[in-house]
C-alpha cells in the first residue's frame, strides 16, 4: 500500500513533547482556568446523556461566542481546534486547482493543511523586518488569483501585528477568500473582527488555546458571513464537537473577567521578558502575542537550544526555518518560569 505521493513528501509539524521543568514551546497559557471554572464544569459533565449524540449545531456553544462579538450563531464556526476550522477553510473554498496564498515566515500549519486538502500553495515573502509588504502581497495575488489568502496576525512565530490597512489592501486585491488567523489576538490591541461585514469575503479564526486556557479542550471557532459559515459547515463531520467540548467551551465564556486578567498579567510579563532579553546578547523582535522571537548574536540556535533543554527548559527551536536561522521563540510563562529561563539563557550565552 502507497500513501498519497504529495502527502509522502509533507513533513509534519510538531513540537517535541518531553517532560521538563519548564515548557515554554508551544504557546499554551501558563495558568489552568478558574477554580469556578472546574466546578461548574465538572457539575455540567455529571448531567450530560452519554448515550445521547451532542447537539449536531452547538447553537448554544455558537451563540455564546457571538454574543463576545457581538453576533449571532449563524456568524460563527466551531470546531475541534482552530487548526481544524483552518482545514474546514480548505476543503470548502480550497482543493484540487485552487491555491492558497500565504507570507513567511509564518503560521507553517496554513500551508501545511492547505497541501493534506490537494490546495496549491503559493508563497510571498514577508519584508526583512517580517512585516507585511504590499507591494508583493500585490504580486502573489495578481499572478494566482488564491481562492484562499491567510493572514496571521499576530503572526506566528515572528509576533507582529498587521494593521487594518493590510486586510482592507488585500480584500481589494483577491478575488478569494481572507482569513486572518487570530490563534494570539487577545493579546493584541486590535482585531481585525471589526473588519468582517456580510459583502466581504473575510473570516477571522480564534482559539481557546491560548487566552482561555482550554489548549486541552481542542476548541477554536471562526466568525464571518452567515453566508461563507454555511458553506464551511458543509465540510463538517456530523456531530464533530462532542458534548463534553461544547460545554467546557460554553462554560469558559462566563469567565471572561478572569481570562481579562490573565490577559493583562501575561502582557506585563512579556514587557519584563523582553527587558531581560535586552540586557543579553541577542536580538529580539517585538512582540503582540504570548511569545517572544529572538536571536542569540554568538552561537547557533541549535547549540542554545539544546543549552536550555540541558537545564530543563524547553522552548520553540525555529533555528532550521527559512530565514528565522538561528531564532528561537519563547512562550511567555509565570513570572517564575521567565525567571528560570532567562537565569538559563544567561548561563548559556556565557
Ligand atoms: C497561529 C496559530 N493558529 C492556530 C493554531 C492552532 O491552535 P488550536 O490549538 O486552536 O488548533 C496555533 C497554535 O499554536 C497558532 O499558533
Amino acid at each position: 500500500m502507497k500513501v498519497r505521493d504529495d502527502l509522502d513528501q509533507l513533513e509534519g509539524y510538531h513540537s517535541p513533547q518531553v517532560d521538563v521543568a519548564v515548557r515554554l514551546n508551544t504557546n499554551e497559557s501558563p495558568y489552568p482556568p478558574p477554580a469556578a471554572w472546574q466546578d461548574a464544569f465538572a457539575e455540567e459533565v455529571k448531567r450530560i446523556q452519554f448515550q445521547r449524540y451532542p447537539d449536531r449545531e452547538a447553537t448554544a456553544l455558537r451563540a455564546a461566542i457571538g454574543d463576545q462579538h457581538g453576533v449571532g450563531p449563524e456568524c460563527v464556526l466551531a470546531a475541534n481546534g482552530s487548526n481544524e476550522v483552518i482545514q474546514a477553510v480548505c476543503l470548502a473554498f480550497g482543493g484540487a486547482g485552487r491555491s492558497a496564498a500565504v507570507f513567511k515566515p509564518t503560521y507553517l500549519m496554513h500551508s501545511h493543511i492547505a497541501r493534506i486538502t490537494g490546495t496549491t500553495v503559493v508563497e510571498g515573502e514577508r519584508g526583512p523586518d517580517f512585516s507585511l509588504d504590499l507591494d508583493e502581497v500585490e504580486r502573489v495575488v495578481s499572478a494566482h488569483a488564491p481562492a484562499i489568502t491567510f493572514l496571521c496576525s499576530p503572526n506566528n512565530p515572528t509576533g507582529r501585528l498587521e494593521p487594518p490597512e493590510a486586510v482592507d489592501r488585500l480584500l481589494a486585491l483577491t478575488p478569494g477568500l481572507v482569513v486572518v488567523d487570530e490563534a494570539y489576538g487577545q493579546f493584541a490591541p486590535r482585531s481585525a473582527i471589526e473588519q468582517i461585514a456580510d459583502d466581504r469575503p473575510l473570516v477571522v479564526v480564534r482559539t481557546f488555546s491560548k487566552t482561555w486556557s482550554m489548549a486541552a479542550a481542542r476548541l477554536g471557532y471562526l466568525v464571518g458571513p452567515a453566508e461563507i459559515v454555511r458553506a464551511l459547515e458543509g465540510v463538517l463531520l456530523p456531530y464533530h464537537l462532542d458534548t463534553v467540548k461544547q460545554a467546557a467551551g460554553r462554560l469558559a465564556l462566563r469567565y471572561k473577567t478572569e481570562m481579562e486578567e490573565r490577559v493583562a498579567s501575561i502582557v506585563e510579563e512579556r514587557g519584563r521578558l523582553v527587558a531581560g532579553l535586552s540586557d543579553l546578547a541577542v536580538d529580539v523582535w517585538p512582540s503582540a502575542a504570548n511569545f517572544i522571537l529572538f536571536r542569540p548574536q554568538a552561537g547557533d540556535g541549535d547549540a542554545v537550544w539544546q543549552g536550555l533543554l540541558d537545564r530543563s527548559v524547553l522552548v520553540r527551536n525555529c533555528a532550521s526555518w527559512p530565514r528565522l536561522e538561528g531564532c528561537l521563540r519563547v512562550t511567555v510563562g509565570t513570572p517564575e518560569e521567565n525567571e528560570a529561563f532567562l537565569a538559563a539563557l544567561a548561563e548559556v550565552l556565557g
